[in-house]
């Protein structure tokens, strides 16, 4: 692989322009979202997108979720109607991430949705994110910003140590503040949660009406939905009410640790630290990590942590 030299742009009128050109020029740009740091490029380029897969080393072509500026952006990549509609109005923008039937004049590399007949979209509520996609004007296929397996990015840094070198650059949009990735939904009768995210379930179940169906449909596997994924370097022990010898404690609420994801059990906030706090414990350890409660976006945090938990 070519070696990049990795620029960091700044979150300014200066550095989007920046980041936008290199989109539009075939380049491969990590950038800001509410939920994680995203390696983009433009959707429409393949060899743009196969840059994606051989900067993350991902071991195979997985479709990806492309990235568009608004709701008319959207319903030129994809077909978005019932249940699909009312969910993009009432969660749009924000992290959800919505599988519906792929346009033909989307004009989108195979590598984007790896042969599939739909397609993943997101617009994504950070302002940042979504001015640079409105200036690089072409839809942006973006996983998240971090070598394949490894834990997702949540600030600049994260991305710099791991792809320095290999993408083009990073564009610094601080800490990123749900800190999970987008929930994502297929579009069916009844539509199916693929991936829990920043986005609870119960909420889109509310917002429906109805009960969703679960896990994927087996048409794909994807990383997000592999058992062993967003893995430290140590062990990981769930459920965890203190740690034993030699190993680092990850604490939530009333159980303490070396770190606690919330103090105030608030799982917003457990959320927003969860990646952050795995790399600032991943120092050579074993973790061990308190119970978290299984409602609302606690069913997203532990999908992440029975994966990086998970045999490898
Ligand atoms: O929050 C997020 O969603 C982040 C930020 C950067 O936006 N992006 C992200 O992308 O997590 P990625 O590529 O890691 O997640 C892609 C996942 C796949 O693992 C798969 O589960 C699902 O999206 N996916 C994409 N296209 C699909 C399709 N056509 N059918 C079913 N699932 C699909
Ligand atoms: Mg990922």
């Amino acid at each position: 692989m070519p070696v990049r030299e990795t620029q960091v742009l700044t979150p300014d009128r200066v550095g989007i322009g920046r980041a936008a050109e290199l989109l539009q020029q075939g380049g491969l740009v990590a950038f800001p979202t509410e939920t994680v740091y995203g390696l983009g490029a433009n959707a429409r380029n393949g060899q743009a997108v196969a840059g994606i897969f051989a900067a993350k080393d991902r071991p195979r072509f997985n479709p990806l979720i492309v990235h568009v500026a608004s709701l008319d952006a959207a319903h030129e990549i994809g077909v978005i109607e019932g249940d699909a509609l009312r969910l993009a109005g009432a969660f749009w923008p924000g992290p959800l991430s919505l599988v519906v039937p792929v346009r033909g004049a989307a004009d989108l590399s195979d590598l984007v949705t790896a042969g599939l007949s739909t397609v993943a979209i997101r617009v994504p509520e950070l302002p940042l994110s979504r001015g640079l996609l409105t200036q690089a004007g072409v839809p942006v296929a973006a996983p998240s910003a971090n070598p394949s397996g490894r834990i997702s990015p949540t600030r600049a840094d994260h991305v710099i140590d791991a792809l320095s070198g290999r993408i083009d650059a990073v564009l610094d949009g601080g800490p990123c503040t749900v800190g999970l990735e987008s929930t994502i939904i297929a579009a069916g009768v009844p539509p199916r949660l693929l991936r829990p995210g920043g986005i609870p379930a119960e909420a889109i179940e509310a917002c429906l009406g109805c009960a969703l169906a679960l896990g994927g449909d087996g048409s794909i596997t994807a990383p997000g939905q592999l058992a062993s994924h967003y893995a430290p370097r140590g062990k990981v022990r769930l459920d965890a009410d203190g740690s034993k010898a030699d190993e680092a404690m990850l604490g939530f609420g009333s159980v303490p640790g070396d770190l606690n994801l919330s103090p105030a059990a608030d799982l917003a906030e457990a959320a927003a630290n969860l990646f952050q706090h795995m790399r600032l414990l991943d120092d050579g350890r074993d973790l061990a990590i308190a119970p978290i409660p299984d409602t609302g976006l606690g069913r997203a945090i532990n999908d992440r942590l029975r994966r990086a938990a998970a045999d490898r």
